[in-house]
């Protein structure tokens, strides 16, 4: 989500320098792209606060705001919504109100206690009006300033009503929010979602990032893990969640308000490619507990009958269908439940076979593809149960099946999904690991290692984007070539064809992926002098004589003048006598590898298009969401 905060002042002849919704409106405008499925704004004018919202694009915010027009004021804070707890409507649109309306409040990120916290409120008669985790987090802080505090203003009042609340929540957030009774004041508060304040002469900005305030100022001001910073027009003061003084890091931003939308990154495909760590996390958050158990909750579906599913087919197109591949391996081993993949426009036109106990998963960024939502519906038609895993909250898929699974990567802006690509391997484990545990396949302790493995898998993601000099420089000097071809066993078959088709989207290069085994077969024919092959090695710690098999592999086409380029596991020594070019990723279970080794192949396929000059983030012919069959 995009989220702004603005306090100004008048000048004393009832001017100012800005008004605190135009501020705010046009930060939005520029935050969009973090999120449109809904936007809102609140102010305060005359110790009341004021707020719209509206479901859609920022522009129907606009129209509301035409229709029912805001007071000027000079403090106020705007938020454009990504959902993830509640679907797009109005009701669920942020501000959320509380403290008998005297309190707004906007949030990124997703509370991870908030069904106990609802219960604790609940039971104390505080009442909801949306489904959203938000809306729980606005209550407990209007319930601690008006009950904790008596709603005392004197002693920091909303500020301390926040830091009391922050010591109460779990996950990842950025929450501010403004109070009626401190009608010059903005209060935010951050953990592991992003904030950073900006800096004005009598007027103090707020922002998910500088896009939110570059229209207006250079000099940001970076905040720490667990921070509280409160504005005023002219002070700026952060705390800890415990009320301790922090300093926050002042820089100055060279961006221009394009390149700052994109993170500083050149296209938005290289801010998603390195997205990558926080994607996997988010989704990731508040769907296991502590003792290791997966809580889906969120999945609205009969146990039992998923305790009966006995095949799962998953549908899906492009990069959707590659994630469901690297699925099936981890879905058959731990859930022992036969598992197809087929891309959806094949699916219903071959008579396929399905009852009411099977499982059909759905896998879609966008929620729209057409041909992903023709097949769904012909599978229920057919009876089967279905499950979607989606990144658009409330689009038409997840909308249309018995039970949905969000991938949390947030909004994908480059036709080219990267991002979205690893959210939804994870969610497809989280599922698999899942029915694995309602049927009782696997160990607990099981899932509990295969949970804290993927828990590490972001911080090894940052490794590889931080490591990525040397293959930027591979790809760089390759952008002449007129073949790439991409080889994998197991998981890294999937991986294969993936970055074949990151190569064929974005740099217009004839590549294709194939099973290493079926080199042999007939592949191994093309290769001559020269012909770059790009070769995903499995772990040499794993089961199996995958790895060595592999490494012949990697023989057999050299032997024939290939230009090997190997991604392989840190610590293996054996590919390296083989390779032209290694590329290590860190240390990780088999069939965790994916989410490592697509990163290189990602990042090859960006920087080959980008030296060839290439719009990454809308190649020719493409688009991002395909709504017809
Ligand atoms: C289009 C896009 C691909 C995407 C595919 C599936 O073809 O260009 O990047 O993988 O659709 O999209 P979905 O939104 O269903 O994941």
């Amino acid at each position: 989500c995009g989220i702004v905060g603005y306090v100004g002042r008048s000048d004393g002849h009832g001017n100012a320098g800005h008004s605190a919704l135009d501020v705010v409106l046009e930060g939005l405008r520029r935050l969009e792209y973090r999120g449109y499925d809904s936007a809102g704004v609140a102010v305060i004018a005359d110790g009341v606060i004021s707020s719209r919202k509206k479901s859609g694009k920022l522009s129907n915010l606009l129209a509301e705001l035409e229709a029912r027009p805001l007071p000027e004021t000079f403090t106020g804070i705007g938020h454009t919504r990504w959902a993830t707890h509640g679907g797009p409507t109005d009701q669920n649109a942020h501000p959320h109100l509380s403290d008998g309306g005297k309190l707004a409040l906007i949030h990124n990120g997703i509370i991870e206690n908030f069904a106990e916290l609802k219960r604790e409120l609940l039971a104390k008669g505080v009442t909801f009006a949306s489904e959203t985790d938000t809306e729980v987090a606005a209550a407990l802080l209007g319930d601690i300033f008006r009950t904790k505090l008596n709603g005392d203003v004197s002693d920091g009042g909303l500020a301390k009503a926040m830091q009391l609340a922050c010591q109460r929540l779990e996950g990842a957030f950025t929450l501010l929010a403004v109070h009626a009774d401190q009608p010059d004041v903005v209060v935010a508060a951050r953990r592991n979602s992003p904030l950073v304040v900006g800096l004005g002469e009598g007027e103090n900005f707020l922002g998910s990032d500088v896009s939110g305030f570059i229209d207006y100022t250079r000099r940001a001001v970076e905040l720490g893990q667990d921070q509280i910073v409160t504005i005023t027009a002219d002070t700026v003061e952060i705390t800890d969640f415990y009320g301790a003084p922090a300093e926050g890091k002042e820089y100055h931003v060279d961006w221009d308000p394009e390149s700052a939308e994109k993170g500083g990154f050149s296209s938005f495909m290289a801010k998603e490619i390195n997205d990558q760590p926080d994607a996997v996390a988010q989704t990731l958050l508040g769907r296991s507990d502590i003792n290791g158990r997966l809580t889906l909750d969120e999945l609205r579906i009969d146990v039992e009958q998923l305790k009966q599913v006995n095949k799962i087919i998953v549908l899906a197109c492009g990069t959707a269908a590659y994630a469901g591949t690297v699925a099936k391996y981890a879905i058959e081993n731990w859930c022992r439940i036969p598992t197809e993949v087929e891309l959806a426009h094949e699916f219903r036109y071959r008579d396929p076979i399905l009852d009411s106990n099977t499982l059909v998963v759905s896998i879609s960024q966008s929620g729209e593809t057409m041909d992903t939502l023709m097949a769904v519906r012909y599978a229920k038609e057919q009876g089967a149960k279905t499950i979607s895993i989606c990144n658009t909250n409330g689009s038409t898929i997840p909308r249309e099946s018995d039970a949905v699974l969000y991938t949390h990567a947030g909004p994908e802006i480059a036709v080219a999904s990267t991002k979205a690509f690893l959210a939804q391997i994870t969610a497809a484990y989280l599922l698999g690991l899942y029915l694995a545990q309602l049927r009782g396949n696997i160990f607990s302790g099981q899932i509990k290692d295969v949970l804290a493995d993927l828990s590490k898998i972001p911080a090894k993601i940052q490794t590889i984007l931080d490591n990525s000099g040397p293959l930027r420089e591979l790809a760089r000097s390759m952008k002449d070539e007129k073949s790439v071809l991409f080889l994998g066993r197991h998981v890294g078959y999937p991986v294969a064809l993936e970055g074949a088709l990151k190569l064929k989207e974005i740099a217009y290069i004839h590549a294709e992926g194939f099973a290493a085994g079926e080199l042999k077969h007939g592949p191994i024919a093309l290769i001559e002098e020269g012909q770059p092959v790009f070769v995903v090695v499995p772990s040499p710690r794993g089961r199996d004589s995958l790895h060595s098999k592999v490494v012949s592999n990697i023989q057999e086409v050299r032997a024939r003048g290939a230009r090997t380029l190997v991604v392989a596991e840190e610590g293996d020594e054996d590919v390296k006598a083989y390779a032209e070019h290694v590329f290590y990723v860190p240390e990780t279970p088999t069939l965790l590898m994916p989410l490592l080794t697509t990163v290189p192949l990602q990042i090859f396929a960006l920087e080959l298009a980008s030296a060839k000059g290439y719009d990454v983030d809308q190649p020719r012919n493409l688009a991002k969401s395909v709504t017809v069959e």
